[in-house]
């Protein structure tokens, strides 16, 4: 079982941006807190990070056929990417969406997700836990775990 765990723009500057929203965690520490969950379930990860809608788009194309799943913090692009919409609905591949925060109770344009639709799940709120649930559900969802 190999998934893929991708954030979107701003999310390599976690630790420092807004902490008092993101939490205080960077990036590679939310990423190292992933891994010792999908160690413990024997699951590959593979983590992408870019600011640019288009190299996310290629990195899901790229990886359609050899993943199984995918886990994804589009941060902004949630909010109005059609392209990275469709493109998660073209590989085919169970998708959770996660957030750090509860974009429920956040500015109005963060109510709103496009990408929601084409996923099994959305996660927010509970910081790197939205992570680390978005997994689980994404692998109950597979038949790797029972939930
Ligand atoms: C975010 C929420 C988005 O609205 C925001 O643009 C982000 C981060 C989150 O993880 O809470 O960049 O996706």
């Amino acid at each position: 079982m190999r998934i893929l765990v991708i954030h979107g723009p701003n999310l390599n500057l976690l630790g420092e941006r807004e902490p008092e929203i993101y939490g205080n965690l960077g990036l590679e520490a939310v990423n190292q807190r992933i891994r010792r969950l999908t160690n413990s379930l024997d699951v590959q990860v593979d983590f992408f990070q870019s600011n640019h809608e288009g190299e996310i788009i290629d990195y899901l194309h790229h990886n359609r056929h050899t993943a199984d799943g995918i886990v994804i913090n589009p941060g902004a692009f949630t909010h109005y990417s059609y392209a990275l919409r469709d493109a998660v609905s073209a590989v085919n591949l169970p998708c959770v969406e996660v957030h750090l925060s509860n974009i429920q109770q956040r500015e109005d344009f963060r109510k709103i997700s496009v990408i929601e639709p084409v996923c099994i799940a959305q996660i927010s709120g509970m910081g790197v836990d939205s992570y680390l649930q978005g997994i689980e559900v994404l692998m109950a969802h597979l038949g790797t775990i029972d939930r």
